[in-house]
């Protein structure tokens, strides 16, 4: 017979702080990963690992990502996109997972992760930001919509499609991503990556 362990919200909240963190930042399950690279209006090129992106609809294309509360450091990402109202999304591969990871870490504004983490990036005609180069998904986004969440002080950020550039062996005959193909990784928690593995694609569901 298994087990199952049950943490009521008061266990959650008297859990040493970096088991919560551990616990809760990966309890809903494997997440997307992205890079979001982004330019401030002097040049300075940045970018940064985030697992908060979701899909929020297809017409208009929109997708958001949680930002952290910026009120311990400054969040280059976040100063950047208000400024210019540009980032691009790049997808994480195996060969990079570990360059990917580093770009959490607190560098200064005058550092630029794609240099300090062994990033190469690269431009597209059209776009000021910079995309990762390595990446095999790399969308360009429009800020719509920055949205404060009052609760615990995270924003959530909304922003159009402007492109999408994809490796085209990963693009299907039916215009899905096969993400198996493009060995691009996703988030669990706060350190751990996944590799993806496509399990079955079934039909639209009907009631009957
Ligand atoms: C696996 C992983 C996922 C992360 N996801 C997010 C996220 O969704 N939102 C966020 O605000 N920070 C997230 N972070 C933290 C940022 O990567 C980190 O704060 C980074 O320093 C931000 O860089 P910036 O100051 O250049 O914007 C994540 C960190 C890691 C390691």
């Amino acid at each position: 017979m298994s087990i199952k362990i049950h943490f009521t919200s008061s266990d959650i909240e008297n859990l040493k702080k970096v088991d919560k963190i551990n616990l809760i930042n990966s309890i809903t399950g494997i997440k997307a990963g992205n890079l979001i690279g982004t330019v401030s209006p002097n040049g300075q090129y940045n970018v940064a690992v985030f697992s908060s992106v979701v899909h929020l609809g297809s017409s208009p294309a929109l997708l958001g990502f949680i930002l952290r509360p910026d009120d311990e450091v400054p969040r280059h990402t976040y100063l950047n996109i208000k400024a210019t109202g540009k980032f691009s999304l790049n997808s994480i591969h195996a060969d990079f997972a570990q360059n990917a990871h580093q770009t959490s870490g607190k560098y200064p504004a005058e550092i630029s992760e794609f240099e300090a983490c062994d990033l190469p990036m690269c431009f597209y005609p059209g776009h000021d930001m910079p995309f990762v180069a390595g990446s095999e998904r790399q969308l360009a986004m429009r800020l719509v919509d920055d949205m404060f969440i009052p609760h615990n002080g995270t924003r959530l950020i909304v922003a159009a499609i402007d492109e999408i550039i994809l490796k085209q062996d990963i693009l299907q005959s039916n215009f899905r991503v096969d993400f198996e193909q493009s060995q691009e990784l996703g988030i669990a928690g706060l350190n751990s990556y996944y590799q993806l593995k496509h399990e079955a694609s079934f039909p639209y569901a009907r009631p009957e």
